[in-house]
């Protein structure tokens, strides 16, 4: 029988209605102006039904800890209800709900007293994590951890995001308890609900050398083809990670994940080129050229459909179900939406056909939202948001998606 095909939109909580209590209100002084930032906790029923307009039939989204346990010793309670009032409202609708239960944000108490660095935290958001899957009921495919390279480069490395560190041995510590954290919970899930499907989403990327002609700048891509992309995939395959830092010797670190994965999410964005720079951190410095002619968005990403045939590619070694759980571009112009949205779904169309088991696909994001380091410019969405009035709007692009929803039949 032919599987059924995810084609959805992706969200974070708190890219939509931010929170109070969380490490991200702190850090960024722009959620000052803009704290609860489309003020989607409050206008949820009216942003559910852009989903039915668009003709989905999966929406992955998450849940935001932070205002779930404000403090340590405080469980709200009514805000699971309320999260639990979308997922029926989804499973009602016939609407799959994909949910993410970390997606970058903390409670403020948490970062500040029980950090990834710190071994109690593995205690702390299994046990979140364990009330949720007990009391959420409706949910079948669970992601545990949104990009967790991401949030230790820059949480750990680059030290850009919360909680703002810049140690290699600190990120692997803390990778190590994320990664930990990921296979207590798919045993918990699995406990409550043994037909579940459990994933994480893993952001990958194309790299290429920026000058092709330079041995070192290959070797670099090559290095981080292998530590950003593929390092996460064998520890799922293996039970040990192996990392690799430029011009440090590999590290091996076994953690209790092998074989713990019911499908594996991709979220991809672009093509990076690296060359070697002895004045930058690490010797490497990045940048994003338009090469195939497709421009850049207006965070300066080089659009770059190819590569996500590649990296799924990569993924597919893994041998399980893989999902495309975000893939978008943030412009203005509607019309670059439509094209990058087309190109990328072609890519999609043409795994599918070759043989690769993908079984959805999900456009980041709904509506625009609070993009991280770039704020409110970066405009994702397929609906607009005056961020002024939260009128949504829709862009030309999302009247596209849902043609290409009925028009093509994987
Ligand atoms: C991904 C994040 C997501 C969003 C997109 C643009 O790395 O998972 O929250 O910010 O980038």
């Amino acid at each position: 029988m032919k599987n059924k095909f995810f084609w959805g939109v992706a969200t974070s909580a708190f890219q939509l209605e931010g929170s109070p209590y969380a490490d991200w209100a702190e850090w960024d002084s722009i959620l000052n102006f803009n704290p609860n930032v489309t003020d989607h906790y409050n206008l949820y029923k009216k942003d559910l039904k852009l989903l039915k307009e668009l003709g989905v039939n999966a929406y992955r989204f998450s849940i935001e800890w932070s205002r779930i346990q404000p403090k340590e010793k405080i469980w709200d309670e009514n805000v699971v209800n309320h999260y639990q009032e979308i997922i029926d409202i989804l499973t009602d609708s016939n609407i799959e709900p994909f949910l993410t239960l970390h997606h970058f944000t903390h409670p403020l108490w948490f970062i500040k007293k029980f950090p990834w660095h710190k071994d109690e935290s593995v205690d702390k958001f299994t046990e979140f994590a364990g009330r949720i899957i007990k009391k959420i009921k409706g949910v079948n495919y669970w992601i545990t951890f949104n990009e967790p390279y991401v949030l230790l480069l820059g949480g750990y490395l680059e030290g850009c995001m919360p909680p703002g560190i810049k140690d290699v041995s600190l990120a692997v510590r803390a990778l190590q308890n994320i990664l930990t954290c990921h296979g207590r919970v798919y045993d918990i899930i699995h406990v409550y609900n043994p037909h579940a499907k459990v994933g994480v989403a893993h952001n990958m990327a194309a790299f290429a050398p920026w000058r092709r002609w330079n041995p070192t700048d290959r070797l670099l891509s090559k290095i981080a083809k292998y530590f950003y992309n593929h390092s996460l995939l064998d520890a799922f395959l293996t039970g040990t990670l192996h990392l690799k830092f430029p011009f440090r010797r590999v590290m091996k670190i076994s953690l209790p994940i092998k074989d713990k994965l019911d499908f594996f999410g991709v979220n991809y964005y672009t093509r990076v080129h690296l060359r070697f720079n002895p004045l930058k951190k690490m010797g490497v410095e990045l940048r994003h050229r338009d090469l195939d002619g497709y421009g850049l968005t207006d965070m300066g990403w080089e659009i770059h459909p190819r590569g996500l045939e590649k990296v799924l590619r990569y993924a597919s070694k893994l041998g399980i179900p893989l999902i495309i759980t975000e893939n978008g571009i943030a412009t203005r112009n509607d019309r670059k939406k439509i094209r990058f949205m087309k190109s990328h779904i072609d890519v999609v169309e043409k795994c599918i056909r070759e043989g690769i088991d993908l079984r959805g696909y999900f456009y980041w994001s709904l509506i625009d939202n609070y993009e991280w380091l770039q704020g409110l410019d970066a405009r994702f969405g397929l609906y607009k948001v005056n961020f002024d009035t939260l009128e949504r709007k829709p862009t030309k692009a999302a009247i596209y998606y849902s043609h290409l929803i009925k028009s093509r039949n994987f």
